[in-house]
């Protein structure tokens, strides 16, 4: 497995593998990888001959008062785990090879950025639709991997490629839980142990919402009531917000659902704010 930290190696890599009739895949990252990133790897490996996986945290997607210089960084243990999957290149490159001084440019959604996690981190998603694109540059891969924990990154990112027709195809892949139900996060292990095991009333609360949907509940403010309801039972977790949106455009569904939606949980634990999502689908009656 090649690590490759600059852009011009990294193409002159890129065209040689094309050269040889490669399908090249990408699963962008930033690294303190977990059981989450080995499921995107491994779709990815499933259906393309060379796999990249970029580790890069990106400071551009941090706000002043995030987690930027606390967010996990464990590269020689990343680049292990990639390589135990026969991953064919990680890409890592320095805040000054991304980006060198002088840069200005950004690529933004003008308003899928703008609502839900957009309003709770201003800047954020202008910096992940930034990086993505510029890595979508770097790499031109055929397919691109992202998971479906980051909902609304998705969102975003199939509007960034239909709209600036980026030759590449985007794989969205389900969100990968731990034994307990938390969604495996890189910002799980942030958490003290007395706040991870806290963090399982994200999916109980999913969960409930979910079995009342199946014995007919269809009111979304029963719905958000009832999710409410069950994250007050944990004093350590602050609900920042939860939503019910239409699951293909991220619309508001107010009243009663009926189409396919999506719920989106931020919640606040300590000082760590944790994301959990899930679907739900009429055909699932
Ligand atoms: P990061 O948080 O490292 O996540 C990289 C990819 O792994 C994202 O597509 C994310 O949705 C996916 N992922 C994380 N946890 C997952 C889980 N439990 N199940 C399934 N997929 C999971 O998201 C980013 O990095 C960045 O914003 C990035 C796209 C790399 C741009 O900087």
């Amino acid at each position: 497995m090649l690590i490759i930290k600059n852009i011009v190696d990294l193409r002159a890599y890129l065209a040689k593998k094309r050269n040889n009739g490669s399908k090249v895949g990408l699963v962008p990252t930033m690294g303190a990888l977990h059981e989450g990133h080995m499921t995107l790897v491994r779709a990815a490996k499933a259906t393309c001959n060379c796999v990249v996986v970029s580790i890069f945290v990106n400071p551009k997607q941090f706000g002043p008062r995030e987690d930027f210089d606390a967010y996990p960084r464990d590269l020689a243990k990343d680049c292990q785990l990639l390589k135990d999957e026969n991953v064919d290149c990680v890409f890592a490159p320095s805040a000054a090879e991304m980006w060198p001084a002088g840069n200005e440019t950004y690529v933004d959604t003008a308003s899928l950025s703008k609502i839900l996690m957009g309003r709770l981190r201003p800047g954020h998603f202008r910096g992940v639709t930034t990086v993505v694109a510029k890595l979508f540059n770097i790499v031109q891969p055929e397919l691109a991997f992202f998971g479906e924990k980051d909902f609304q990154q998705v969102a975003i990112i199939r509007r960034m490629v239909a709209d600036l027709a980026f030759p590449v195809r985007i794989i969205s892949v389900p969100i990968l839980r731990e034994k307990d139900g938390v969604a495996a996060s890189s910002r799980n292990a942030l958490l003290s142990i007395q706040q991870r095991a806290a963090a399982v009333i994200l999916p109980q609360s999913l969960e409930a919402a979910r079995a009342a949907f199946e014995s007919g509940e269809r009111s979304v403010s029963n719905i958000i009531k009832l999710i409410r309801a069950v994250l007050k039972r944990e004093p350590l977790a602050k609900i920042d917000a939860i939503d019910i949106r239409d699951s293909t455009n991220l619309e508001v569904v107010r009243g009663k659902i009926d189409r396919p939606v999506v719920i989106l949980l931020t919640v606040t634990i300590g000082t760590v704010r944790l994301i959990d999502q899930c679907q739900f689908y009429e055909e699932n009656e």
